[in-house]
C-alpha cells in the first residue's frame, strides 16, 4: 500500500498555549486536524466561561488564514468553579469538557482540585448535562513512586469517583499503564481513555538509559515497556473507548534543558507520520482511521470529520525545531524515520 486516505482526524488533548508560542505551534496542529481539545492550564488558567470565550478568540486570530479547524474549549476545574458557569459555556456551545488537575500533579496545577469533595456540586451538574469530565489520572501523594501515580489514581480516586457519579462521562487522559488500559476497557461507553502518540513509542528507558533525555520526559511519565505494549494494543485493537490525545505539550528548550526542566513532547508536526508507521508495525493501518478519527467523536457525540487527509509512503520533511518568538521548541523524535507522510488535506 502507498496511499492511506482517512477522515481528518481530530486531537482529543492539546496544549496550545497563549501569544508568540500559540500563533508558532498551531499551524501544526491545523494542518493535520480539524477540531483539538484545547487544555486550560494557562498562566493564569482558563476557570470560567469568560475566560474560554476570550481564549478562543485569541486561537481563532492565531490561526493562518483558510486554516480549517475549530478549537473545542475546556475549563479548568478549581475549588472554586461555579456549577452555573459551567452550565451556561456548555449550554451555548462554548466547551466540550471540564478538566481535573489534582493539584500539584503536572505543569500549572496549582489551582487545580486538592479535596473532590469541594468539587461535588460541580461534578452533579455536569452528570446531569451530559458534559464530560477530562482527568489527568495522577496522584500527588509524595509517597506515591512517580511511576505508580497513575495506577494509585485508579484505585484510590478515580473508581470511586465514578461509583458516586456512574453517569458523569469521563476521559482518562494519557493513560501510560496497563492498569489504565484495564480500567478502561473493563467499563461502559461512559469511560473513555486517550493515549498519546509518544507513550505508544517511548517507554522509560528511552529517558534514563545511556543518558537523560529532558525532551522525552513528560506526565505521566513514560512507564515500562510491558506498559508500553499495552498501549500499543489498546490503540490498534479498534475498540471505540480508546482514542488520540497527542497531549503534544510545547515548551521552550531552555526550559526543557534546565536542572529542572519542563514536563512535555511536542508531537503535532508529527504525530500523524509516527502513528501511521507504530499502526503499520503493529499490522493496524486499517485502524488508525477509528483511533484518530472516529472513536473520539463518537465518545463526545458529535459527527466524525467530512474531510479527509492523505499519507503517502515516504518520510517526512519536518525540522528538528520549530522557531518560536519565545525560543526553539524541539519537535518529538520518535527514534525511527517515520515511514508515512501526509501529503493533502481536503475539505468534506
Ligand atoms: O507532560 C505534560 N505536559 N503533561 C501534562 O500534564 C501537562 C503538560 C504541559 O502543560 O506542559
Ligand atoms: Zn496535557
Amino acid at each position: 500500500m502507498e496511499h492511506l486516505t482517512l477522515r481528518t482526524p481530530d486531537d482529543w488533548h492539546l496544549h496550545l498555549r497563549d501569544g508568540a508560542m500559540l500563533r508558532a505551534v498551531l499551524p501544526w496542529t491545523a494542518a493535520h486536524f480539524a477540531r483539538a481539545i484545547i487544555m486550560p492550564n494557562l498562566v493564569p488558567p482558563v476557570v470560567t466561561g469568560a475566560d474560554a470565550a476570550a481564549y478562543r478568540a485569541r486561537i481563532l486570530a492565531a490561526l493562518p488564514d483558510g486554516a480549517e479547524f475549530t478549537p473545542l474549549m475546556t475549563l479548568y476545574l478549581t475549588e472554586d468553579t461555579d456549577p452555573d458557569d459551567v452550565a451556561a459555556a456548555h449550554e451555548s456551545g462554548l466547551i466540550t469538557a471540564v478538566k481535573l488537575y489534582p493539584a500539584g500533579a503536572t505543569t500549572n496545577s496549582a489551582s487545580g482540585v486538592s479535596d473532590l469533595a469541594k468539587v461535588q456540586g460541580v461534578l452533579e451538574r455536569m452528570a446531569e448535562i451530559g458534559l464530560p469530565l477530562c482527568v489527568h489520572g495522577e496522584v500527588t501523594d509524595p509517597s506515591v513512586d512517580i511511576f505508580d501515580r497513575e495506577a494509585a489514581f485508579i484505585d484510590r480516586v478515580l473508581d470511586p469517583l465514578r461509583r458516586r457519579l456512574p453517569d458523569l462521562r469521563v476521559v482518562l487522559e494519557h493513560i501510560t499503564t496497563s492498569q489504565g488500559v484495564d480500567y478502561v476497557k473493563a467499563h461502559d461507553a461512559g469511560l473513555g481513555g486517550t493515549i498519546t502518540t509518544h507513550h505508544l513509542v517511548i517507554n522509560r528507558n528511552h529517558i534514563l538509559a545511556g543518558g537523560i533525555r529532558p525532551h522525552y520526559y513528560c506526565l505521566p511519565v513514560a512507564k515500562r515497556e510491558e506498559h508500553r505494549l499495552a498501549l500499543r494494543a489498546a490503540a490498534t485493537s479498534g475498540d471505540a473507548r480508546f482514542f488520540l490525545g497527542t497531549d503534544s505539550a510545547p515548551h521552550t528548550d531552555p526550559a526543557k534543558l534546565q536542572p529542572c526542566g519542563c514536563a512535555g513532547c511536542f508531537t503535532a508536526p508529527n504525530t500523524m507520520p509516527v502513528l501511521a508507521h507504530v499502526f503499520e508495525e503493529e499490522i493496524a493501518l486499517d485502524r488508525l482511521e477509528a483511533f484518530a478519527s472516529l472513536n473520539g467523536p463518537a465518545f463526545y457525540g458529535v459527527a466524525p470529520n467530512d474531510g479527509t487527509l492523505t499519507l503517502e509512503r515516504g518520510a517526512p520533511d519536518l525540522p528538528p525545531q520549530i522557531d518560536t518568538g519565545d525560543g526553539a521548541v524541539t519537535v518529538f523524535d520518535p527514534g525511527f524515520t517515520p515511514r508515512w507522510r501526509v501529503t493533502a488535506r481536503s475539505a468534506g
